[in-house]
């Protein structure tokens, strides 16, 4: 794979669970990486010392804090030519328990953020001619979940997200795919409940939970200069769970 150091890359959610597998891998690969996180200044900084990645707080939910964000990320480490829109929560309630705020927390921060970050970004791709972008979706953005009709929405409408600016950036030279994890071994699974997630873990042919950095080789393989060709898609990595 061809891979360009020069390229920076910027990981929503990037100091835990997936995002930091790919903030890592995407640094090992030789990228300039900034890691955006929302809340945990006190991971942030682990992570920070442990891996040399310079960490950008804000909420992606915020249009405006994305604007800013990413200008100050283009100053200090250079144009921006890949994003990786990992940041999500969860919260899982059935219909009859969920609140209102419980879905535009989860679509303004999961399908909201994916947004913000690639209109924040998209006009100097197209003035460079060049641009990678990988949103994280999910299995159950594809396939549904019981208890997440918020989750599923906001994780569903990446998929959908991804197909049409894959078009409108094709010709330009960004590509735009997705990559739909399974069930993968990260604080945000851990908050199910131990008996759910047995039974979902049964269910899974691989017999295991995913492994953030499996996540992770998807991304490496997406952002590479020479994989220009791969638009539109979207990699199921989900250990045989669902085929989509
Ligand atoms: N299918 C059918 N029925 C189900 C069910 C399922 N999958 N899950 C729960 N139920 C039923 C229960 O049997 C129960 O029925 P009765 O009332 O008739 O006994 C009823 O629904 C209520 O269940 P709970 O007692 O669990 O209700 P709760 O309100 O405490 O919790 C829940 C409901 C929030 C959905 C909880 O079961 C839960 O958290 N489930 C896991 C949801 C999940 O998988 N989330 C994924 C998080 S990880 C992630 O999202 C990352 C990714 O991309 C993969």
């Amino acid at each position: 794979m061809a891979k360009n150091p020069q390229r920076v890359a910027v990981v929503t959610g990037g100091t835990r669970g997936i995002g930091e597998a790919i903030s890592l891998a995407l640094k090992d690969a030789g990228y300039t990486v900034a890691a955006v996180y929302a809340g945990n200044d006190e991971r942030a900084r682990s992570f920070t010392a442990a891996s040399g990645i310079t960490t950008f707080k804000w909420d992606v939910s915020s249009f405006d804090d994305c604007k800013t964000g990413m200008e100050k990320i283009a100053a200090q480490l250079g144009p921006v030519d890949i994003i990786v829109n990992n940041a999500g929560i969860t919260r899982d309630a059935t219909m009859k328990k969920m609140n209102r705020s419980g879905w535009d927390e989860v679509l303004d921060t999961n399908l909201g953020g994916c947004f913000n970050m690639c209109k924040a970004a998209w006009d100097g791709m197209l003035e460079r001619g060049f641009g990678r972008i990988v949103n994280i979706g999910s299995i159950n953005g594809q396939a549904g979940q019981y208890g997440q009709v918020n989750y599923a929405a906001a994780k569903s409408g990446i998929h959908g997200f991804t197909k049409a600016l894959s078009q409108e950036g094709a010709a330009k030279g960004i590509t735009v795919n997705a990559i739909a994890p399974g069930y993968i071994d990260t604080d945000m699974v851990a908050a199910v409940p131990p008996d759910v997630l047995e039974k979902i873990v049964a269910r899974i042919p691989v017999k295991r939970l995913g492994k953030a950095n499996e996540i992770a080789r998807g991304v490496l393989f997406l952002v590479a200069d020479d994989a220009g060709f791969i638009t539109g898609s979207t990699i199921s990595i989900n250990g045989g769970q669902h085929m989509y």
